[in-house]
């Protein structure tokens, strides 16, 4: 052990009395105390309070805060951004320049520098935001969040969350028993994202293919398989894990339905089968943001148990990638017949559809969940669920810890990848779960369905104006504004099919970019089209590829599309038409501001 170096002066400890006499009797600092006792005594008097009852500087903040939330939110009618102020105030990296004050800062003061941060923060509560599957937060899931940051409560293991374990178990169980899993034999980590999910599914592939990796690290070239339309977090998770971006095979894809194509499949599966390469994970993505597509998961298990690994490896696990997709297991059930929530015609064999597609999903090991994406929770609620709790449990199992006991019969900390964890995603999932019980997520999704309908329906009307993901079942809206006058439907048709067409694409796929960013500006300056504010929505460069592109040799014949996520429950029919009307001046401009650049 390093010997401490003592100072040569001698040591002034404070006397027993001296300490005490620092304190008056209710906990304030007397007049002669020193500054670290009256820098304490300050902070006494504004962290939360350690009994019921009295003057809560929590609970008096909360009150504040209420008003501030208030004042940030645009006035009815507003645009989709928080506050009064739009702009971005800040430069980079300047920014990064700043030091800690040396005195204390007034409480007040710093909270209002939290609020000024939201100024010109989009607002996913505006029925005017539908860029992205971001919802926000439902009540009973930012309050039941909240208590997790009031009182700290960690899932690292039970004596630091003792009841509040129920909130992961039982949120894992009410997903088991949707699932279709023995909910008891089933087990859930909440985790770091869509992300912490796949990197789980791709560890627990990892480890049971290589049992040896956890000691000896990966030391065999094992292979991720996913589909082309795989989110692009496979290369942080290939990457992070340690195998390496390499060793991830893309699986081509249906061009019409986006699915997994399992000829290319068992071609893969085949020359790994001769080349006596193991398999760590198939990945099935069970739902995607912009082309609504789920792998056949059913048929992905029958034909990996076709080809098992070689000798000496364990057996290929199946992550199902449903973060995006995995509250269509609502519908599973669903009666079609009777139709107790009443859908439309129109979108009743769509939910059949996705319905009966997530049904397979019960043949995964192991699922992502994002509650904060078709959830309506906040950031960050994303539980990895998994079949066989003993297996994945006990494969990652590490030793005792010295530093933790065991109080309850629930201890993550044994095989998690984080230490501590927070409750807050586990809390708000359960309360979402219990919220809004089958028919209430029922109704929600399904309504999101029909408000895109509304919208395709309205986009039909419009002889300048094609949909694009006419034939997707998922809830988002992809189209095409084109030069007034152009039939869009005839030529779109012709863009994507005939080689002919790729100038014509290209062209028009600048036009969309260009709405799309006008579009943005529009409503990041608070821009007004018939006297209200404009949506803010988005675009995709590239959510397909053209029919002769079907190899992607080229980057640029591929199909650019605005998007519309209507999402947020205070949409209304008015709100959608006026999108229409939105995206067509933003076009006018546009083709106005082209003809002058030109002239
Ligand atoms: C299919 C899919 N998987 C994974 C992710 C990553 O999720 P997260 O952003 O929560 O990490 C996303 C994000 O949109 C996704 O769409």
């Amino acid at each position: 052990m390093n010997k401490v170096t003592q100072p040569t002066a001698a040591i002034r400890h404070a006397s027993r009395l001296a300490h005490e006499g620092h304190w008056k009797a209710d906990g304030s600092a007397n007049s002669k105390a020193p500054k670290w006792a009256k820098y304490r005594a300050e902070m006494r008097s504004e962290f939360p309070l350690p009994y019921r009852g009295g003057k809560d500087p929590l609970a008096e903040q909360i009150g504040k805060f209420v008003g501030k939330l208030d004042m940030l939110r645009p006035e009815k009618g507003g645009p989709a951004y928080l506050g009064d102020n739009a702009e971005l105030t800040w430069t980079y990296p300047e920014v990064k320049d700043v030091k800690i004050a040396q005195e204390m800062g007034p409480i007040d003061d710093v909270l209002n520098g939290v609020v000024d941060m939201f100024q010109g923060l989009g607002n996913w509560g505006s029925p005017l935001t539908m860029c992205n599957v971001l919802p926000q937060g439902n009540t009973a899931a930012i309050m039941a969040s909240m208590m997790a940051q009031v009182f700290a409560a960690s899932l690292i293991e039970g004596e630091y969350s003792w009841n509040v374990q129920r909130a992961e178990l039982e949120s894992a169980g009410m997903l088991s028993n949707l699932v279709g899993w023995d909910a008891q034999k089933a087990g859930g980590l909440f985790t770091f994202g869509g992300t912490g999910c796949w990197l789980y599914g791709v560890k627990y592939g990892l480890t049971r293919v290589l049992p040896d990796s956890r000691k000896k690290g990966i030391r065999t070239d094992a292979k991720i398989i996913c589909s082309e339309q795989a989110h692009y977090c496979q290369a942080n998770c290939s990457d992070w894990s340690g195998l390496g971006e390499d060793n991830v095979i893309r699986v081509k894809t249906d061009i019409a339905t986006n699915q997994m194509d399992l000829i290319d499949l068992e071609r893969i599966l085949k020359e790994l089968t001769a080349s006596k390469t193991p398999i760590a994970v198939v990945v099935c993505t069970m739902g995607t943001t912009d082309s609504s597509c789920f792998d056949p998961i059913g048929k992905v298990r029958t034909l990996l148990d076709r080809y098992p690994n070689p000798k000496g490896f364990g057996k290929t696990v199946i992550y199902a990638d449903a973060v995006v997709g995995w509250s269509w297991i609502y519908f599973k059930d669903y009666d079609f017949i009777g139709n107790p929530l009443g859908f439309s015609d129109r979108i009743l064999p769509i939910l059949k559809q996705n319905g009966e597609m997530m049904k397979e999903i019960e043949h995964a090991d192991c699922i992502g969940i994002d509650f904060h994406k078709v959830g309506y929770a906040p950031y960050i609620s994303s539980l990895f669920l998994y079949k066989d709790a003993d297996e994945f449990e006990s494969l990652h199992r590490r030793g005792q810890d010295a530093y933790l006991q065991v109080r309850t019969p629930f201890n993550p900390m044994y095989y998690t990848l984080e230490t501590s964890r927070t409750a807050q995603g586990a809390l708000a999932a359960w309360a979402t779960l219990k919220y809004f019980g089958i028919e209430g997520f029922q109704a929600l999704l399904g309504g999101i369905l029909e408000t895109k309908y509304y919208l395709y329906d309205l986009l039909e009307k419009e002889p300048d104006m094609v949909c694009v993901n006419a034939e997707d079942t998922g809830l988002i809206n992809l189209y095409r504004v084109y030069p007034k006058g152009v039939d869009a439907k005839a030529q779109y048709n012709k863009e994507l099919t005939n080689p002919g067409g790729r100038p014509d694409l290209i062209k028009h796929n600048h036009l969309t970019e260009a709405v799309g960013n006008l579009l943005f500006e529009w409503y990041r300056t608070g821009k007004k089209i018939d006297g209200q504010f404009t949506p803010w929505m988005s675009f995709t460069t590239g959510f397909r590829t053209t029919e002769y592109n079907r190899d992607e040799h080229d980057s640029d014949e591929v199909v650019f599309a605005l998007k519309s996520f209507p999402m947020n429950p205070y949409v209304t029919p008015e709100i959608m038409k006026h999108v229409v009307r939105c995206v067509q001046a933003a076009r006018d401009d546009v083709m106005k501001s082209r003809v002058l650049a030109a002239a």
